[in-house]
């Protein structure tokens, strides 16, 4: 195993599942936030039922899941066996939706069939060094296909690969796993530097106080 899994496992067994229900009372719907009921849904993919999507990074897999339940051809891929063991418990038997262990860019230089759409909401596309998983995820693409990922905005003077730190026990060093942060425009002009079209970023606001970080949510076509 490698330390990003065993970093990502630790992570996990910290961190809670999705609530059983929603505010609308939904058991199943797509968040691009960290903050509850908020923001775009699943729109953002302009994908129907039917199309096949990918998740980077799934985690416990409440998105794809979600995705699934539509009546889309649903993968999530993640590199921690913690996060997909969790995600099997509690959505293994939704038809229509598929789980791997794996590392993203390999998963994806193995694949055989384009997807539709691939996605990542605060997953691997923020933790993988760009220059390596852009060029990945556009081979995988269909034509006009949609890669949509989320997380948090950068703060601002520190951008390109920072450390994040994952808490361990009291006396252990926490593990350390690298993150890509950039502002918005940096973002568009990476994507178009690798042949995406139609990059759009932006900064969504936090609701209202007291949390004041919003998500940045980047759109492109391939
Ligand atoms: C902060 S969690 C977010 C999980 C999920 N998307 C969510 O919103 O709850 C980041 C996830 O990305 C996964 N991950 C990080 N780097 C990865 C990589 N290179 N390949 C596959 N999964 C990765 C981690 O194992 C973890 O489950």
């Amino acid at each position: 195993m490698t330390d990003t899994a065993i970093a990502w496992d630790t992570y996990s067994r910290q961190r809670p599942g999705r609530r059983p229900t929603n505010a609308r009372g939904e058991t199943t719907w797509f968040n691009w936030t960290h903050f509850e009921d908020h923001g775009p849904g699943v729109e953002l993919l302009g994908v129907e039922a039917g199309a096949r999507v990918l998740d980077l990074g799934c985690g416990k897999a409440g998105n794809i899941s979600h995705l699934a339940t539509l009546g889309m051809r649903a993968m999530g891929v993640d590199v921690s066996a913690v996060q997909l063991r969790a995600a099997r418990d509690r959505w293994g038997e939704t038809p229509g939706l598929e789980l791997h262990q794996a590392e993203a860019v390999a998963f994806l230089q193995a694949a055989e069939e384009p997807f539709d759409a691939i996605y990542s909401v605060y997953g691997a596309m923020w933790f993988t060094n760009p220059a390596r998983l852009l060029p990945a995820v556009r081979e995988r693409l269909r034509p006009h296909g949609r890669l949509v990922f989320s997380q948090r905005p950068p703060v601002e003077g520190c951008y390109g690969c920072q450390a994040a730190y994952i808490q361990r026990g009291p006396d252990e060093d926490p593990a350390v796993v690298k993150r890509w942060d950039y502002e918005p425009e940096t973002w568009e002009r990476l994507l178009a530097e690798h042949g995406y079209r139609d990059a759009r970023a932006m900064v969504l606001a936090a609701p209202p106080e007291p949390r004041t970080v919003g998500t940045l949510i980047v759109s492109a076509r391939a």
